[in-house]
């Protein structure tokens, strides 16, 4: 007891010690506006929420403007057909947030993508009617602006029907996302769809069939997706196509407003998503972890960094994949996987002479690998307010089943569920139950959707896509600006690495590392590898200066943009 009160004290110390503003480079700025931004992975997006609020909406109209633009101009991951997660902060400092994730329909079952053997059959929890599970976003996005909405609900449906309908013009980068699916486009569906069509940079696509879907969705609220015309064309849709849903199944849908997770690093307070999304409970591991090691001494994406961060990374992964999953069905000891003593107990296998091997980490017992297309958006409205939403239909394009008379992907979700648990691991433990499939249940994800707070004050709103990298790039990026003093733009645009336990490898962003720093890094014991698929997040950020302006960060990876005013 005694060496812990004192290893308590000496932390203390080192981390008053430990808060810097360092500057010293030349930085990169992203977009710098004086009241309201938001930044999100389509310009077209971003100008519609940013629109709402020049009218006098807030963060909340906004949200709910931008993700239904987003599910027009952004059909590989925004969504009407998919879920999501919301973390807000109030300029009164209250916060909370929304969990609008999938759910396993009623027909869903545990072995449901087991074959007679037992064995995982490939492809049935990704592609096509099986692979969905109920969607959440319309519910999310009403239930959001009936609790803090303030602008009429036509007024902030309307701007998505009329980009719908307006089109949108095709980029270089959607080009070659079309064209890389479109074979598995022709696999899943029946009929053609409007995306088996040659698209080049700068065409554009009109959407009719989504704009006459919003438009049903204006008039008649969310009961027209969960149990109008909209509801039942789905149903039937969903079942010609082999899947099994019933009108049931989008009558109980519900968001659940959950807790988010929060803790403190340094002088930083952070806030974010809760289970059923892993995202905040690994960000609070591993940033615990981390905390007492000093790595703005050791240097931006040095070798003891690196170290320091995969070991921390290892560690919670391991624990993700055995304690993790729906809250609402599962009892998860959140006080004790989040307890510091408990963290720094984790670290206490740590050496920087040799890595710790993930077959030495307990607790879990399979990989996983999780899909990448999910899309981000920050927003902070002019009143001082600010949400962080993450959604996703999980994999590109989703389960890639496209309902040609709704206008929209289908998500795959359900291969989030965990499709084979129960396997022991070497220690006897039995991992992944946590995230079996059961009907009605939440699928665990990934997503972060994050906001930071600096001495009590709005700091950074933050997030990205990238399956199980997104708690990755959302760690670096917060300790790109806390740590290593760079502006929001270089901090989501600098080079990132990834660790996830199993497989045990250090993920290194394609040709942003020079190859004699990756054997470096393999001449310590660590296995490397080269992420290109396609690439390691894409991460979006709003960070309010020292004189209250704020500046976007929209990562270059991707079409993500900024705007404000
Ligand atoms: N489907 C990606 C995630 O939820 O994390």
């Amino acid at each position: 007891m005694k060496k812990h009160l004192i290893f308590f004290f000496l932390l203390a110390t080192l981390i008053a010690c430990k808060d810097h503003t360092p500057s010293t480079h030349t930085k990169t700025h992203g977009l710098i506006t004086q009241q309201a931004m938001v930044v999100s992975a389509r310009e077209e997006a971003s100008q519609i929420g940013s629109d709402i609020l020049k009218k006098g909406g807030n963060a909340f109209d906004a949200l709910a403007a931008t993700e239904l633009a987003l599910a027009v101009a952004f059909p590989y991951a925004g969504n009407i057909g998919g879920g999501g997660f919301m973390v807000y902060r109030l300029n009164s400092g209250e916060i909370g947030a929304l969990d609008y994730r999938e759910k396993a329909p009623l027909a869903a079952s545990k072995n449901m993508y087991l074959d007679e053997n037992g064995n995982v059959v490939p492809n049935k929890s990704t592609l096509g009617a099986l692979a969905v599970g109920v969607p959440g976003s319309i519910a999310g996005i009403f239930e959001t602006h009936q609790r803090f909405g303030t602008l009429p609900l036509e007024d902030i449906v309307q701007p998505a029907i009329d980009l719908a309908k307006r089109g949108v013009v095709v980029t270089e980068k959607q080009e070659q996302r079309i064209k890389k699916y479109q074979p598995l486009f022709r696999e899943v569906n029946k009929d053609s769809i409007i995306f088996d069509e040659i698209w080049k940079t700068g065409d554009t696509i009109y959407y009719s069939a989504l704009a006459s879907t919003l438009e049903r969705i204006k008039i008649n609220g969310p009961s027209e997706f969960y149990e109008g015309e909209t509801a039942k064309k789905l149903v039937d849709f969903i079942n010609e196509n082999g899947g099994s849903f019933t009108m049931e199944d989008l009558k109980k849908y519900k968001p659940v407003w959950r807790k988010p997770i929060v803790f403190k690093y340094d002088s930083l307070k952070i806030i974010s998503m809760s289970p059923p999304s892993s995202g905040g409970v690994c960000l609070a591991q591993i940033m615990k972890m981390i905390e007492p090691y000093d790595i703005h001494e050791y240097g931006h994406n040095s070798k003891k960094t690196i170290q320091v961060i995969v070991e921390a990374e290892r560690r919670a992964f391991a624990d993700r994949s055995y304690y993790l999953g729906d809250p609402d069905f599962v009892d998860i000891p959140l006080d004790k996987i989040t307890d510091s003593l408990y963290l720094q107990n984790r670290m206490d296998t740590f050496t920087f002479t040799k890595p710790t091997p993930s077959t030495d980490i307990s607790h879990g017992s399979i990989e996983f690998s999780e899909s990448n297309e999910t899309t981000h958006f920050s927003i902070i409205d002019s009143f001082g307010n600010a949400v962080s939403v993450t959604t996703t239909i999980n994999g590109a394009y989703g389960s890639k089943l496209y309902c040609s008379e709704l206008g929209f992907f289908l998500n795959n979700e359900m291969d989030d569920f965990s499709s084979k648990p129960g396997e022991p691991n070497m220690f006897g433990l039995v991992g992944a139950e946590a995230n079996n499939i059961a009907p009605e249940k939440r699928m665990l994800s990934s997503m972060t959707p994050t906001i930071v707070e600096k001495n009590g004050m709005l700091y950074m709103v933050l997030g990205t896509r990238g399956g199980s990298t997104i708690i990755t790039s959302v760690l670096q990026t917060i300790l790109n600006v806390h740590e290593f003093g760079m502006s929001m733009q270089d901090a989501v645009d600098a080079p990132r690495f990834h660790h996830q336990w199993l497989p045990d490898v250090v993920q290194f962003e394609e040709k942003k590392f020079s190859n004699t720093f990756k054997r470096e890094i393999e001449d310590l014991g660590y296995q490397v590898t080269d992420y290109d698929n396609p690439s390691l997040g894409n991460m979006v950020g709003i960070l309010v200066l020292k004189n209250g302006h704020l500046e976007g960060g929209a990562d270059k990876r991707g079409d993500d943009t900024a705007v404000g005013f």
